[in-house]
């Protein structure tokens, strides 16, 4: 009997995974978790191309996905839009069939504009994983924040999670909803009327009013960073107002000690996170990095197998 596979031969977003997908993912990054700590050499990816194509700025993706690559013995190569001749007018699908004609085969994407991972996955025989589109999807960060969790707890089933701060704006919280409902977490929303759906049920979450509300309820806090890149103007009062009102301070913790907070990253801190407590006992942020590299281990050696 061959090797289970996932239910689609790339990934584009979250809501397209399975339980049985994610329990895939979930043993497969233990699996890599436990044997690299014992100093093992991985060799799945060895003769494959993976190219990084990066439209936006990324630290954690980008690096963990570029270190994940390399330790399954996988060649990697950086594909720099700035300096590509996509400013000398050649067109997007135009540069993904130049870079597949030197035998790249699987692509780690990021683009500003939603839809563009789709877009290259139809037009090339290789692998497209969406490392973040628009405001679309970011299905690799959810499912490092529901294997971190799943870590902690031994299981994401039952969890109550409450999503904090920039919901309208944010591809995590999307991604995040969609795979937390498939694993069976409750989950709610906290945020300014201005930062949440205009349509406030169009993802089934109930709205949680205020931060004491939420921390009453939650298991874990997942916190958002405002991001300003893609916010119009006049949308929030002030950055001191939003901080006031929504930013999570140290308190919050220490009246419930078994709180979990969780955060993408990058971190705004003294915007929407009190500085004190990234070295709080049940802060995860870092956790949650270095779970990004075995997730993206484990779905590079499941995408990319039969290359
Ligand atoms: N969480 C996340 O996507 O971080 P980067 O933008 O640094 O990749």
């Amino acid at each position: 009997m061959g090797e289970l596979k996932l239910s689609k031969p790339y990934l584009l977003q979250a809501a397209d995974l399975t339980t049985e997908d994610v329990k895939l993912i979930f043993d497969k990054s233990d699996y890599f978790l436990e044997h690299y700590k014992r100093g093992e050499k991985f060799d799945d990816l060895k003769g494959v191309t993976v190219a990084m194509v990066f439209f936006e700025p990324s630290t954690r993706t980008k690096l963990s996905f570029d270190i994940a690559a390399k330790r399954l013995s996988a060649d990697t190569i950086s594909f720099q839009s700035a300096t590509s001749s996509l400013t000398k007018g050649e067109s997007l699908i135009d540069t993904l069939h130049t870079i597949e004609a030197m035998g790249v085969q699987m692509y780690v994407v990021r683009h500003g504009k939603s839809g563009v991972p789709q877009f290259l996955q139809a037009n090339t025989s290789g692998v497209i994983l969406n490392a973040g589109d628009g405001k679309h999807a970011h299905p690799t960060q959810a499912l490092l924040d529901s294997y971190t969790l799943y870590r902690h707890f031994g299981a994401v089933k039952g969890l109550k999670v409450c999503i904090i701060g920039d919901i309208i704006h944010s591809r995590v919280a999307r991604s995040d909803i969609a795979l937390l409902k498939t694993l069976g977490a409750e989950v709610t929303l906290c945020a300014p009327g201005t930062l949440l759906p205009r349509n406030r049920n169009i993802w089934d979450c109930p709205i949680i009013e205020s931060l004491d509300d939420a921390v009453e309820w939650a298991d874990v806090m997942l916190v958002l960073r405002l991001q300003r890149e893609r916010m119009e103007s006049g949308i929030l009062p002030s950055i001191t107002e939003f901080s006031k009102y929504y930013g999570v301070k140290y308190e919050h913790f220490t009246r419930k000690p078994e709180l979990v907070l969780m955060h993408p990253g990058p971190v705004n801190f003294g915007v929407e996170l009190d500085y004190r407590l990234s070295t709080y006992p049940n802060c995860l942020i870092q956790t949650q990095v270095t779970h990004g590299v075995f997730i993206r281990m484990a779905l590079l050696s499941l995408l990319g197998r039969d290359l």
